[in-house]
């Protein structure tokens, strides 16, 4: 095999992609990663990393599985593609969609196919307005979300995500969707004597639906577990309360599950810990495992039967040519196959234990402020001072350091700011985890060791 020459392939990415979140001067040495086998990486000049992230908290059988491989070959082979369109459907769509109703929250029985995680905001957001619509209440259109809640970028996903950093060059947002605060436990300061943290971090989002007008609120959008912005477990009493205020104000719950479906935190799904149902769960990523792309939101029963008595002339004018891809749901149905057969939701839940058992010895350390998780998703959060929990300055480049030390090391993840995201494979082995633990602190104390007193100050 000839060796591929890493400097012209670099040179070739720059001059003709465009990737995610793109800034040429992060990209003048990207990683091009060329294999994948259970929780390891390789890149093409060969150097091996535990895969921290999964990839993007999808990858969670692992890689390099054969029958996933052989799953889409067959499918490929057999039916290449159809029109999901109605009228018209496909075995392994149908069978899928059995599977889920089977595995998800017992009112959750019915679902649409999408590519991806937007795809599946945009069809829960549409999916609330026309479920108000045809209940007779077509003034309820507005979108709740969260701030450090993640829910894609197209437009409408951007604006629900409560990232800022994701909107300005992409102003102005889809009007009607507003923000509440986070419950995010380390920092919460909307605290009151009269009732518990959870509680009053719900509370927020009464307040919210009574400015805005019950009557005006369609939906109210929120990650079990809050990922992409810092991997965020709320308190145990929060989704409970929330359950209560969107019943009363009938407001739809919609549960973004699209990372922490199919095992991440150690169930099926993650609202499961909480004791609750939403009205409405959008999932993506773990389904294929990220294998090939698909998406989709499921209903609760009411919805279903509201969609089923339209009249022909309001019928759910939603749709995407990939739909129901064969393919797709050929592989998840397979990826589904092996996490029962392996009992990887269960071995996510003691993985997770042991991960989050072991971060918790790195609180010992200087800079580290917190370290939370739930399953196989966990965070630590890097501080300048562990009593006021005060950050590092920006220009201190803490996050992006430890990142360095953590490759150098042989672990690839994500950092948000200071923050270290971790969800890896749940086929990761708990010598892997203990490793993963291990570069962790020794990371943090390189950079934080050589950081002085002048910047921990
Ligand atoms: C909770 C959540 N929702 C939606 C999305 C968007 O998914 P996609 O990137 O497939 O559009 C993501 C992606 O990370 C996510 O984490």
């Amino acid at each position: 095999m000839t060796a591929i020459d890493v400097a012209d392939r670099t040179r070739s990415d720059l001059a003709h992609l465009l990737h995610p979140l793109y800034h040429p001067s992060g990209h003048q040495a990207p990683k091009i990663w060329v294999k994948g086998r259970g929780a390891i990486v390789i890149d093409i000049e060969g150097h091996e990393y535990i895969d921290g992230l999964s990839g993007l908290w999808n990858v969670n059988v692992g890689h390099g599985r054969r029958e996933l491989a052989a799953a889409a070959a067959e499918q490929m082979e057999t039916l290449a593609y159809c029109s999901s369109y109605t009228g018209s459907s496909n075995l392994p769509a149908i069978e899928l969609a059995e599977r889920l109703s089977e595995l998800m929250y017992p009112s959750i029985n019915t679902f649409f196919f999408t590519s991806g995680g937007a795809e599946s905001t945009e069809t829960s957001f549409k999916t609330a307005r026309y479920y108000w619509k045809l209940a007779g209440k077509p003034d309820k259109v507005k979108f709740i979300s969260r701030m450090r809640g993640y829910h894609g970028v197209t437009m409408a996903a951007m604006s629900a995500t409560g990232l800022p950093m994701y909107w300005p060059m992409f102003e102005p947002r889809v009007p009607g969707i507003v923000h509440i605060e986070s419950p995010y436990p380390y920092r919460f300061v909307n605290r009151t004597p009269e009732v518990s943290d959870g509680v009053a971090a719900a509370n927020l989002l009464e307040d919210a639906i009574l400015r805005e007008g019950p009557e005006t609120v369609a939906a109210f959008i929120a990650e079990p577990v809050q990922g992409a912005g810092g991997v965020i477990p709320p308190q145990d009493d929060y989704f409970a309360r929330i359950r209560e205020i969107c019943d009363r104000y009938e407001v739809l719950l919609i549960a973004d599950e699209v990372i922490t479906g199919f095992g991440r935190t150690g169930r099926w799904f993650a609202l499961e810990h909480y004791g609750i149902e939403p009205d409405i769960v959008q999932f993506a990523k773990g389904i294929t495992s990220g294998y090939v792309p698909l998406g989709g939101i499921g209903v609760s029963d009411r919805i279903r039967e509201a969609i089923h008595s339209a009249p022909p002339d309001k019928r759910y004018m939603h749709a995407y040519t990939y739909s129901g891809h064969p393919t797709c749901c050929a592989v998840a149905l397979r990826n589904l196959q092996i996490i029962e057969e392996e009992g990887l939701v269960a071995r996510g839940a003691a993985l997770g234990e042991r991960l989050l058992q072991g971060l918790h010895t790195l609180y010992t350390l200087d800079g580290v402020g917190d370290v939370r998780g739930k399953g196989m998703m966990a965070a630590v959060e890097l501080v300048a001072d562990k009593a006021t929990k005060q950050a590092y300055p920006v220009e201190a480049n803490v996050g992006a350091r430890v990142y360095q030390e953590m490759m150098q090391r042989g672990l690839y993840t994500r950092v948000l700011g200071d923050m270290i995201l971790l969800a890896p494979p749940l086929v990761t082995t708990e010598e892997q985890v203990d490793r993963i633990v291990a570069i962790i602190g020794e990371s943090v104390q390189a950079v934080v060791r050589g950081q002085g007193s002048g910047v921990r100050g």
